[in-house]
């Protein structure tokens, strides 16, 4: 979620919006990684969009190089701002403003020592209808993935889907037989999958790398008000 969301008039788009604000309200305590970053982004991000991003500036310490699509004129515009207020000697960066699907295919760079590839889309869709949505994916998109990846070295990579609707027979457990085979066809295992309600899901892929598995668990739990340590045993509310 973007430290500095702008609120939905639609409900049912905001359906767990009030959990997340009242976790965002106690998040004074700042015991996590990820806490610390939004509370700092909050206080320091001037639009809404890219958080992702900014969340990877805000935790990654090394140089690092961004490469970013959107095809929304005015989010794209946003999108420059941010990156132009960067420090130019640690990170370096690149704004496709249109469909992402243009710049996989054109390949991405290929001399990093490790990516992270986020896909953000209005939902997953398990079926590969005859008239798409631009702003979904389907199963013919993650081959477009492939290509965009084929030319990189095999460093650590990390690959994450999100979807946020489970309409037209897209459940998330359909979602994950759909997807988890096909990446997994190309070396990469399913680290873990972090339902945030029924509808809303990431899904964390990985290749030549491990990352702990207990994501989700520990995500409910911080919904839910405990500490991380909770998990494991100990209920600190
Ligand atoms: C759910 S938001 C993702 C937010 C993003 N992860 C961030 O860092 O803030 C989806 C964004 O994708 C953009 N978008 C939708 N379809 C797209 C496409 N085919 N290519 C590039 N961007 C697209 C939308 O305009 C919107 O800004």
């Amino acid at each position: 979620m973007s430290p500095t969301p702008t609120r939905s008039p639609k409900a049912t788009t905001d359906q767990t919006a009030a959990e997340f604000e009242r976790v965002r309200a106690r998040l004074p305590d700042a015991r996590s990684a990820y806490e610390r970053a939004w509370l700092s982004l909050g206080r320091s991000l001037v639009s809404e969009y890219p958080s992702s991003a900014a969340f990877v500036r805000n935790r990654w310490e090394g140089q690092l190089h961004l490469l970013l699509c959107e095809v929304d004129r005015a989010t794209a515009d946003e999108i420059w701002r941010w990156l132009s207020g960067l420090d130019g000697r640690t990170t370096s960066v690149e704004l496709h403003r249109g469909d992402w699907r243009e710049r996989f295919l054109r390949g991405i760079p290929a001399t990093f020592d490790a990516y992270f590839v986020s896909f953000d889309p209005n939902m997953y869709d398990r079926h590969n209808v005859r008239a798409p949505k631009p702003a979904n994916m389907y199963p013919r998109d993650i081959a477009i993935v492939v290509a965009g990846i084929r030319g990189l070295p095999r460093v650590p990579l990390v690959l994450q889907v999100s979807t946020y609707s489970v309409n037209g027979a897209n459940s998330q457990t359909d979602v994950l037989d759909d997807l988890v085979p096909q990446f997994a066809n190309h070396g990469f295992t399913l680290a873990a999958s972090v339902r945030a309600d029924n509808a809303m899901m990431s899904m964390i892929f990985t290749r030549d790398m491990s990352v702990g598995s207990d994501l989700e668990p520990r995500f409910q739990s911080w919904l839910a008000g405990q500490t991380c340590d909770s998990v494991n045993g100990r209920v600190d509310r």
